[in-house]
């Protein structure tokens, strides 16, 4: 289905620049056709004419050449490629991406671009981890860029951790699966994930024991469906899922802020374990204890509903909104009552009594409760019922596309 796929890979200025060109051979096996540009960085790493053997084509590296511009313009070729790649994406071409800047033939094509764009980062670990680069990185995802790696190990600078450049055949993977329409291609989705946590004082908070990793999965297993897919996360311990957008948040009332602005979408999945109650003050200091001294009593204030306010009628809501129904006991009864109760579609109701091993565990056992009834899942994996669910969604709105 990819074959012929036109990429524009973009080739930075990093010492990992030598596996691009094994990304353009791997990506030539599977029927993919390249053009490259290098960056001034780039061509110290990797020549123009290793990349043209293998691409076929020659490497474009000058924005003011009167040759490459009268064979083929910036603007063309970002025009006739069906993605843009950027491997290695070093801290530069990212800053670069973030702030809109056009000083050479990369960034100008970059920003003249309107293809999806993947990037695989690639640099030493203390720069991958700076705040700078992780907000670039993060403006990036919220625009829509999906990041492939970096991976951790030994980094070619000698030290150890994260950034290194993904593996050439994961970021030619990760190229198909953005070539390749899925069942969900073109509707928007939204997925609401982990605990939210709300805050006693600057160091205290009441939260929960919710993973992250069943809406996680979701949010993964709807975007490799094709749909654009924003995940509004509280505080996980998990990698931001690929090909999401990602908003990482703390407490429901912040949550409730990115669900409206990510309004309207086509389905909205809440697997959010949100606080039910948050302290009414946050104290603005680290409460002390004072000696002989009664424990604080904590005033709490009920939190808004999120799926029941995605749920509620009106032009903003989804086609499909489904919820999660954590229950001890009476399950299907109080997963029935809750799905009418928060006017959702669907609710998938686990038991979360202790000893099922729910929360935090890797699999999970549903019911899915809708207008119909209820209907009881086997035991799966928390990937293998997201694909599942995620089928049951395709399959639901299979020719209802408004
Ligand atoms: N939910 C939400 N906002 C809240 C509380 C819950 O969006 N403030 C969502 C959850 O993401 C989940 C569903 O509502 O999809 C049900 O969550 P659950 O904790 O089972 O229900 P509660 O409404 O909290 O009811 P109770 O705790 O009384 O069972």
């Amino acid at each position: 289905m990819s074959a012929g796929k036109r990429i524009l890979l973009i080739i930075a200025g990093g010492i990992a620049a030598y596996k691009a060109l094994d990304v353009i051979r791997r990506g030539r096996e599977r029927g993919l056709n390249f053009r490259v540009i290098l960056t001034k960085g780039g061509a110290e790493f990797v020549t123009p004419l290793s990349v043209a053997s293998l691409a076929g084509s020659k490497a474009y590296t000058e924005l003011f050449s009167l040759t490459d511009e009268a064979e083929m313009g910036h603007i063309r070729l970002v025009r006739e490629a069906d993605l843009v790649l950027v491997a290695p994406a070093t801290a530069d071409i990212i800053a670069k991406m973030a702030n809109g800047l056009a000083d050479d033939l990369a960034s100008t094509a970059l920003l003249a671009n309107d293809k999806p764009v993947l990037i695989a980062p690639s640099m030493n670990v203390v720069m991958w981890r700076h705040p700078a680069v992780q907000a670039n990185v993060a403006t990036l995802r919220a625009r829509g860029v999906v990041t492939v790696g970096p991976g951790a190990g030994d980094l070619a600078c000698g030290e150890v951790g994260d950034g290194r450049l993904a593996e050439p055949l994961d970021i030619v993977n990760a190229a198909l699966r953005l070539l390749s329409p899925g069942p969900l291609t073109g509707l928007k989705a939204l997925v609401t994930s982990g605990p939210t946590y709300e805050a006693i004082d600057p160091v205290r908070f009441i939260g929960n024991r919710s993973s992250g990793k069943q809406g996680h999965a979701i949010a993964a297993a709807l975007a490799a469906a094709g749909a654009e897919t924003i995940l509004v996360t509280g505080p996980t311990a998990l990698a931001d899922p690929a090909g999401c957008i990602v908003h990482h948040i703390e407490s429901a009332a912040e949550m409730l802020a990115k669900v409206q602005q990510s309004l309207p979408v086509d389905i909205a999945v809440a697997a959010a374990a949100v606080s039910d109650w948050r302290p009414v003050q946050e104290a603005g200091q680290k409460m002390k204890k004072r000696e002989g001294g009664a424990p604080p009593r904590i005033e709490l204030a009920t939190n808004p509903d999120i799926l029941a306010t995605i749920s509620a009628p009106g032009p903003k809501r989804p086609r499909l909104v489904i919820g999660f129904a954590a229950e001890t006991e009476k399950v299907i009864e109080h997963a029935t009552a809750k799905r009418q109760k928060k006017q959702c579609d669907w609710i998938l109701a686990n038991d979360v009594s202790s000893g099922t091993g729910t929360f935090g565990g890797a699999d999970n056992k549903v019911h899915v409760i809708t207008a119909q009834g209820a209907e009881e899942w086997p035991r799966l994996s928390k990937t293998e019922l997201a694909e599942r669910l995620v089928a049951r969604i395709a399959e639901n709105l299979k020719g209802t596309k408004s």
